[in-house]
């Protein structure tokens, strides 16, 4: 196995940062935020972008900028992190969740077109662990119910598909910078976006309205405060600066865990689709052993940091908040996260950490038997 190209060097982190804290107090300026919305427009290839102060306010202002209303409903696939959800009943709408394809983890379009209403206004494609779906059949599917497309890329900065980069396919964009993800600022997020008036709704939205779109009045909407602060906009435009170096880390950490995993007993990697350059956020594996939620969550108890196993994701049609409608559950999405074990790693795991998790992994697959 080859070694994993170092931990990019951080001192840009701190000098960025201490640059910032001697600035402060300007009330008057977002100099960092801005500097980093103009350089992630360039890296990430759109006209506009929008700092925000997570992932989920990203969704929130980008929902809301797409015209979203009370009302209305949204499709949500049931393979994703409540976060998804929650903006969309934050502005009175309503979610509604389709399943996901076992075979691709991509959207069920059957499924999805069977849930469309009159009053279905967007559907938010959710790339889990980085994987993203076909972009063709989304965009042929919005278009065929003339549908606004809000893309939660929060796990996917750098993963694209058919020459597409995930967040910015559709109408908006939405990236979290929570610690954690590969572009990171602690908390924080951004929306990427092509439409100078999506882009100029959402920028009001984030800020009260104060800087409203053309042809509106400071305040003249009741908004929320999502700006980022400025020393997080700080270590995102420096993080910005190593994207590809730590891109290229997360990478080789994954490769690096699946191939020492070849050999472990009843554990398939799951790969990309070939027209995926895929992020790696998360090394997936499919687990074909007796109760692999119960494996997972074994792990998880001896020191391996995985999705289902530690933060126990579950569909989210399954969440006691949204059972009420009572909807026959998403399936594929349950099956999927039944047998799927994914991996959480950090930039700073190294060939120790890893080689640690490949052994506690192998070792218990030896001798799990439900
Ligand atoms: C898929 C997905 N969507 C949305 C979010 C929300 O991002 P944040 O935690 O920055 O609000 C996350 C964060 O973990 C996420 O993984």
């Amino acid at each position: 196995m080859s070694d994993l190209p170092p931990l990019p060097a951080a001192d840009s982190l701190g000098v960025g940062v201490l640059a910032t804290l001697a600035d402060m107090p300007d009330p008057a300026r977002a100099a960092r935020a801005e500097a980093f919305e103009r350089d992630v427009t360039g890296a990430l290839g759109t006209r506009y972008a929008i700092a925000v102060n997570s992932g989920t306010a990203a969704l929130h202002a980008a929902l809301f900028a797409a015209g979203v209303q009370p009302g209305d409903e949204v499709l949500v696939p049931a393979l994703t992190v409540v976060m998804t959800a929650a903006p969309v009943v934050q502005l009175g709408a309503r979610p509604v969740f389709v399943d996901s394809d076992p075979a691709t983890l991509d959207v069920n379009y059957a499924d999805a077109a069977a849930k469309v209403t009159d009053k279905t206004r967007a559907i938010v494609p959710v790339h889990l662990w980085g994987r993203m779906g076909d972009p063709a059949a989304l965009a042929s599917f919005a278009s065929r119910f003339g549908l606004a497309v809000v893309e939660d890329a929060a796990q996917a900065a750098g993963t694209s598909r058919a020459g597409i980069a995930a967040g910015t396919g559709g109408m908006a964009g939405c990236f979290s910078m929570k610690d954690g993800k590969i572009l990171w600022s602690g908390e924080g997020g951004f929306v990427l976006t092509d439409d100078a008036g999506l882009a100029a709704r959402a920028r009001a939205f984030r800020g009260h309205w104060l800087t409203p779109p053309p042809g509106h009045r400071p305040q003249q909407q009741l908004a929320v405060n999502a700006r980022l602060a400025e020393p997080l906009a700080a270590l995102a435009h420096a993080n910005l600066h190593r994207l590809s170096a730590l891109l290229e880390r997360r990478r080789a950490q994954s490769t690096y865990l699946l191939e020492a995993l070849a050999g472990a007993r009843g554990l398939t990697p799951i790969r990309p689709a070939t027209d995926e350059t895929w992020n790696h956020y998360s090394p997936l594996l499919t687990i074909g052993l007796p109760r692999p939620r119960a494996f997972a969550e074994h792990l998880a108890r001896h020191g391996v940091p995985n999705s289902t196993g530690t933060f126990h994701l579950i569909p989210c049609d399954t969440r006691p908040m949204f059972t009420a409608g009572a909807q026959p559950p998403c399936r594929g999405a349950a099956q999927i996260l039944e047998r799927t074990l994914a991996v959480v790693l950090t930039d700073r795991d190294d060939e120790e950490v890893l080689d640690r998790y490949a052994a506690a992994i192998t070792s218990a697959s030896a001798t799990w038997s439900g």
